[in-house]
């Protein structure tokens, strides 16, 4: 028998704490008008110190599991996309899945910086397919605050912290992921990188970036691997309702609709308010804009996103 994996449900959180741009003036010499008609950025949220992306992780889990009308008992693996784990190991996912009260069910992190929550959508739908799960709790959670060098002007106004969660669950007829995409090309590796790692100096390492050869890659792979999906799942660009690229940048979003042939009313942006926050972008934005009403059943989404690595992918899915 042929199965299928649907959307069941969604939820998302963001800190309390606000940062706007212009709240940047007093420790870096920046303005809101820089970081806005750069990058579409007004503010950000930042976890404080005892907030941790399994916090963060598990808020949003906990909605989705609501919103999919599922118990802890209901699900039977947990994938957490992330750059910013609570610790080297173990897992923050398996923080998630303790905290939560659920089963002893597989539950790991994928590390593909922007683009892990694609990646997790894969392996979901791949595991769903195999019948090896049912129901899979697939978040994407940062506290990439906690990484960023806020003493450099030309990354730090860019991030934020926040989780999106969905339910992924078997479906027999309804088609929910229609495909997916998954590419990397380490030889990136200087562009979008941590200055640190367990193994290179034991520290955490900051974020450092090479802005411009980030925003040029972003738009040409972003474009292609949408493209890719479409027609693995042959579809068109006009069957599409809404397309939701990894929130890094207004301007990277707007480029890469264009060129697909969308239109920005067709496009949702969310980094005006949230600023890109890595793995949890695409989860934010989704989750936010099905709550507002925005995104509704049935709705063909094209997602993509692009990070460090480079690492990037595209998925089909009908909500
Ligand atoms: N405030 C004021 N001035 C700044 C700031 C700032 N926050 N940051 C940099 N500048 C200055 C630079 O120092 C430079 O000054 P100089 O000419 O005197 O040396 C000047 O502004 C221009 O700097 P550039 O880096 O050339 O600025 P650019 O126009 O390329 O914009 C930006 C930078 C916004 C990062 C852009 O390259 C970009 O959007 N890149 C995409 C990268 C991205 O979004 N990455 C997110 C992570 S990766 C991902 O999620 C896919």
């Amino acid at each position: 028998m042929l199965l299928n994996s649907r959307v069941l449900g969604h939820g998302h959180f963001l800190p309390a704490k606000v940062l706007e741009n212009n709240d940047f003036v007093n420790f870096i010499d920046t303005s809101d008008e820089w970081i806005y008609s750069r990058t579409g950025i007004k503010q950000r949220h930042i976890a404080l110190e005892n907030e941790l992306t399994s916090d963060l992780a598990v808020k949003a889990s906990q909605k989705a599991l609501d919103s999919a009308n599922l118990k802890s008992d209901d699900i039977d693996c947990i994938i957490l996309a992330t750059t910013t784990p609570d610790e080297t190991f173990p897992s923050t996912a398996t923080k998630v899945q303790t905290q939560l009260k659920m089963r002893n069910i597989p539950s790991f992190d994928v590390q593909a910086v922007c683009s892990g929550f694609i990646y997790s959508l894969q392996i979901a739908d791949s595991l769903i397919k195999c019948q090896k799960a049912k129901n899979i709790l697939v978040i994407g959670a940062e506290t990439l605050s906690k990484i960023v060098d806020w003493k450099d002007r030309r990354t730090c106004v860019l991030f934020g912290d926040g989780a999106g969660a969905i339910i992924l669950g078997k479906s027999k007829g309804f088609c929910g992921i229609m495909s997916t995409k998954l590419y990397s090309d380490g030889s990136w590796h200087d562009s979008l990188f941590s200055d640190g790692g367990p193994s290179i100096n034991q520290k955490v390492g900051k974020i450092r970036m090479n802005g411009k050869d980030i925003f040029k890659q972003a738009v040409n792979k972003l474009t292609e691997a949408t493209n890719e999906a479409l027609s693995e799942c042959n579809l068109d660009v006009k069957d599409i309702n809404w397309f939701i690229p990894h929130q890094a940048n207004q301007r990277i979003i707007s480029s890469t609709a264009k060129k697909i042939g969308l239109g920005e009313d067709k496009t949702i942006s969310t980094v005006r308010y949230h600023a890109n926050t890595s793995a949890a972008s695409i989860p934010l934005a989704l989750s936010s804009s099905i709550e507002n009403g925005k995104i509704k059943s049935n709705d063909i989404l094209a997602l993509c996103a692009i990070g460090g690595g480079l690492t990037w992918g595209s998925c089909i899915l009908k909500l």
